[in-house]
């Protein structure tokens, strides 16, 4: 069994008890909870907003994962951090001042991470990566979940375990979309130390603990 850190994305789960849900992956042997926020204007698809989060946050102790893919970002950064949110990834092209955003996310109390599109390159971290603790790798185009792993987003994993391990600091490279037992452990190889995972998660085969063990197997 790997280390790596299990984050399922509430987006998969039945929004009218998400309140237990998050209850029952902290329980299931979730490491963080990841929360897909959506303002059907930067990806075309509108969930959850802070209000939200703070009813969520009671029911689980462990780190909230917010994925802001709402842009501009900066006018919500307080009320996210205020709601609960551990760490706070936001898009690079969510706003014009990126290297302002991560800096007010961090004077504000949380862990800033920056999410990369698949069509965005690993570079884009570069001059931000003193700022960043957490890189999010989309292996789909965001906005839904329950889409197929693109497996070119394998070599940019793999670039960004270099540019990391460079740094010295405990920066997590966590993978978000399509991740599934058959495509965890690529993840894994090319140096992931987090995946997200939604529908393999919550709509698995199994009961959630075994789905998200499933996730940390090595492969047979
Ligand atoms: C997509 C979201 C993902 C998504 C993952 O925009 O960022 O977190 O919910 O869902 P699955 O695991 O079903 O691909
Ligand atoms: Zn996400």
């Amino acid at each position: 069994m790997s280390e790596v850190l299990i984050s399922p994305s509430i987006l998969s789960a039945d929004f009218a008890a998400l309140g237990q849900a998050v209850a029952d992956v902290d329980a299931a042997g979730a490491d963080m909870i990841h929360v897909d926020v959506m303002d059907g204007h930067y990806v075309p698809n509108i969930t959850i907003g802070p209000a939200v989060v703070k009813a969520l946050r009671p029911h689980s102790s462990k780190p909230f994962d917010v994925h802001l893919m709402i842009a501009p970002a900066d006018p919500f950064i307080d009320a996210f951090v205020e709601a609960g949110a551990d760490f706070l990834s936001i898009h690079p092209d969510a706003g014009p001042h990126v290297h302002r955003s991560l800096q007010a996310i961090r004077a504000r109390g949380a862990k800033p991470g920056l999410v990369l599109n698949p069509g965005t390159p690993a570079a884009t971290i570069e001059p931000v990566i003193d700022l960043l603790d957490l890189v999010l790798v989309m292996s789909v185009n965001p906005g839904f979940g329950g889409q197929s792993f693109i497996d070119s987003q394998l070599r940019k994993i793999e670039a960004l375990r270099k540019m990391i391990d460079q740094t010295g600091r405990d920066i997590v490279l966590e993978v978000d979309g399509g991740v599934n037992p058959q495509t965890a452990p690529l993840c894994i190889s090319a140096g992931a130390s987090a995946l997200v995972a939604g529908s393999a998660v919550f709509k698995g085969a199994g009961s959630l603990s075994e789905n998200i063990a499933a996730l940390r197997a090595d492969p047979i």
